[in-house]
């Protein structure tokens, strides 16, 4: 009876994760309501428990709300519209380098969003950095090795799945991070810090953007088992 009891609750705690999974979506439109700053730092925290090499811990966090966010997207959206190339910390490499099947995904991603009828807006959602009342960005020190990238990563990914078992959205974007200047400006970053990636967050809008079905490569595309 106990035995059976623990594997209903193992049972019941991986179908919580699965839902957790299928919150975190890239949620590009935000009601204005602000995240509270436990819930941040809450989330900040759990991501701390990312692995990192060595435990080296490499990233730092600085999140822009209320009127710093607000600066940081009138400045976006000014620099968009004046059509001011991005400067972000990391290089972008033209996208049809980046491999066969990285190219192959994205190609199908990008006819989809230049067809999907939710995604009509995709451009100027970019462009105001999706209204988004909060935005965490991932820094490293710009002395790091390229595995304190991996390692932002898995803080980054961390934090977006401890924010959606909270209920709070997210969007992870090259596009929040474009403008590197405006960030050290706004937000204070350091020169001597990289800024990996910038997380918004805050709760999903009903705007049909939002609806958007995104899919992925079968399995067994992708997958060798030895
Ligand atoms: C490093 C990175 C950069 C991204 N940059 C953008 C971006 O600039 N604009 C955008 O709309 N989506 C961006 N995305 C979101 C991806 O398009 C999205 O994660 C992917 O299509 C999978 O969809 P999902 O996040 O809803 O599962 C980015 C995602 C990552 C991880």
């Amino acid at each position: 009876m106990y035995l059976h009891r623990k594997l209903v609750k193992k049972k019941a705690n991986i179908m919580d994760f699965s839902e957790v999974l299928k919150h975190r979506v890239s949620i590009r439109d935000y009601q204005p309501t602000q995240v509270t700053r436990t819930l941040l730092t809450s989330v900040v925290a759990d991501a701390q428990q990312a692995p990192s090499w060595a435990n080296s811990q490499p990233w730092k966090v600085y999140i822009a709300t209320g009127e710093t966010m607000k600066k940081i997207q009138k400045s976006h959206l000014e620099k968009t519209r004046a059509g001011i190339k991005g400067n972000a910390d990391l290089p972008v490499k033209d996208i049809h380098d980046w491999g066969n099947l990285p190219w192959s995904n994205m190609s199908e991603w990008l006819d989809k969003v230049g067809s999907d009828p939710t995604m009509t807006d995709f451009t100027a959602a970019n462009g105001r950095l999706w209204n988004a009342p909060a935005m965490a960005y991932i820094t490293i020190p710009k002395t790091a090795p390229v595995w304190s990238i991996y390692d932002a990563g898995s803080f980054a990914q961390t934090l977006m799945l401890s924010a959606a078992s909270h209920g709070l959205d997210t969007m992870v974007a090259y596009e929040n991070v474009k403008y590197a200047d405006e960030i050290r400006e706004f937000a204070g970053v350091p020169a001597d810090e990289l800024i990996v990636e910038g997380i918004a967050m805050g709760y999903r809008s009903d705007d049909k953007i939002n609806d958007f079905k995104n899919a992925r490569l079968a399995t067994a595309k992708m997958l060798t088992i030895l």
